[in-house]
């Protein structure tokens, strides 16, 4: 139980990976300010997961007075803030670069990017201050390489890449640890929209190639992704800051 009493903050709480890691550490007794676009959809999360000690706030990741309300609730109701799971994202509207237009551009910057930049922002305020805390964002596979039809996805993955980088460093001499995941795909809603650029007459064909691709022939579960984001956040992983973890079935070996 290490996580028992350990106050941890989780953005797109109420999607896939999100509800997965949120489920973990609520079995570990820890205390949850879960952060999502639509509070109704956190209730739910919560009721499911039979939560007692909690926080269900609606905010959006992108607009740096909802951060920075989401990290002063959570501070006002535990006192202090001990993991982060800088997670929220979108995968946007997937087009060729070439008909990708700068208001879809921008809409994907400001979530993934400018969302987690704020996310760091304001929790690594509270987290220096009281010397302590470990922070895990989340990137992608398409953080470390293209894709067809996901300029602005992969270009903010990456980013989020540099940002958990230099945090890590600034955060490092404050007892704070930063580091990233870059999944794969994972069994959530948002790979079905990938599946549907690639295969529009046909996303079971277009999972089943994806899938046949992974050298451990599937898309990763859920829990899978929340496994190691527990582990990051752990007192067993005390010596590793600034890393990226690649979690993909052997996909890029
Ligand atoms: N599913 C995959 O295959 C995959 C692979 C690699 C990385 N990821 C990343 O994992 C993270 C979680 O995604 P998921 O797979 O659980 O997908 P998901 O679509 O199930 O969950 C994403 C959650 O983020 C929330 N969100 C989106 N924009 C937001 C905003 N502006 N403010 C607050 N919340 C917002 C959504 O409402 C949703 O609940 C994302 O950053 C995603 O890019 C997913």
């Amino acid at each position: 139980m290490e996580f028992a009493d350990k106050v941890v903050i989780i953005t797109g709480a109420a999607g896939g990976i999100g509800k997965e890691t949120a489920r973990l550490f609520a079995k570990q007794e820890a205390k949850l300010a879960l952060v999502d676009l639509d509070q109704s959809a956190l209730e739910s999360v919560a009721s499911e997961l039979e939560l007692e000690d909690y926080l269900a706030i609606g905010a959006d990741v992108s607009n740096e007075n909802q951060v920075m309300n989401y990290v002063q609730a959570t501070k006002e109701k535990y006192g202090r803030i001990d993991i982060f799971f800088n997670n929220a994202g979108t995968v946007g509207k997937l087009a060729r670069m070439t008909d990708t237009t700068a208001e879809d551009f921008d809409k994907v910057v400001n979530v993934n990017l400018k969302g987690v930049f704020y996310g760091l922002k304001h929790v690594l305020k509270v987290m220096q201050e009281q010397k302590s805390g470990s922070i895990v964002n989340t990137s992608s596979g398409l953080g470390l390489h293209g894709g067809i039809g996901l300029a602005a996805y992969s270009a903010t993955k990456h980013g989020i890449i540099g940002l958990t980088k230099t945090a890590a460093l600034e955060s490092a001499g404050f007892g704070v640890r930063v580091n990233v995941i870059c999944p794969s795909a994972v069994y959530t809603p948002m790979v079905n929209i990938i599946e549907e650029f690639r295969s529009p007459e046909s996303t079971e064909k277009a999972r089943e190639q994806s899938e046949q691709r992974i050298p451990l022939k599937r898309y990763a579960r859920p829990q899978e992704i929340a496994e190691l984001v527990l582990f990051l956040s752990s007192e067993k992983a005390s010596f590793i800051t600034g890393s990226e973890y690649k979690i993909d079935g052997g996909l890029r070996a």
